[in-house]
């Protein structure tokens, strides 16, 4: 394994957040060290469970100067990137699953001037994302089945962010590979050294005490 060396990149996913104080968490994990902010958009139908959608993306805009990681959790998603994208969306990821098109879906994206990501549930090989390496900015590794939060790591994904890395590496582009899902300071050390050098977190940094304490920790594996 060859991990990489550079300060991984934490993003608090404000699916843990208290939702009636969204600005204010938004702030808080920006003062206590986030690099990203996760916006985590359900719709109910893709997964069984509703969140928000652009309304709330761009009310949060003024509240972080974090740049803001969409993860678009809905099908179709194509119809809504230009919502989400005018709502202050920097990154917008998508599942293969959401639509028959991921490649034309990857270029509306960048055609909108925002980092394109995909996302890989589970069950979904590397396979699906091997074809569009070009046009990925991001590459999310579900380490939890998509839809809620505070989910067990499921540690079978460690193998396929690693074998993310050696494709990322030989492409010689520079992805960012995220794991999403059940991260915490007892396993950010396995996503880590498996390749992963961003790591997504909702309950381990919103439901700590101390969110700086939390997201240093997470930093250091
Ligand atoms: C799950 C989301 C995750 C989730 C992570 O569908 O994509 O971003 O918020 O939450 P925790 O860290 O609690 O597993
Ligand atoms: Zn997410």
């Amino acid at each position: 394994m060859n991990p990489p060396t550079t300060r991984p990149l934490i993003a608090p996913s404000l699916l843990a957040a208290d939702f009636a104080r969204l600005g204010a968490e938004a702030a808080a994990v920006e003062a206590a060290g986030a690099d990203w902010l996760h916006l985590d958009v359900m719709d109910g139908h893709f997964v069984p469970n509703i969140t928000f959608g652009p309304l709330v993306v761009k009310a949060l805009r003024p509240h972080t100067a974090l740049p803001l990681d969409v993860h678009l959790m809905i099908a179709p998603a194509d119809p809504y990137l230009a919502a989400f994208a005018q709502a202050g969306a920097d990154h917008l990821s998508v599942h293969p699953e959401s639509g028959p098109h991921l490649h034309r879906t990857l270029q509306q994206i960048h055609a909108l001037g925002k980092k394109a990501g995909v996302v890989l549930n589970p069950a979904t090989p590397v396979e699906a994302v091997a074809t569009v390496l070009d046009l990925c900015d991001i590459i999310m590794v579900m380490t939890v089945n998509p839809g809620f939060g505070g989910q067990s790591f499921i540690r079978s994904q460690l193998g396929k962010i690693a074998r993310l890395r050696t494709m990322i590496d030989a492409s010689g582009r520079d992805i960012v590979l995220q794991a999403d899902g059940g991260i915490t300071s007892g396993n950010a050390r396995l996503a880590l050294d498996a390749g992963a050098n961003c790591l997504i977190a909702g309950t381990a940094i919103f439901q700590a005490p101390d969110y700086a304490q939390a997201i240093a920790d997470l930093r250091t594996g």
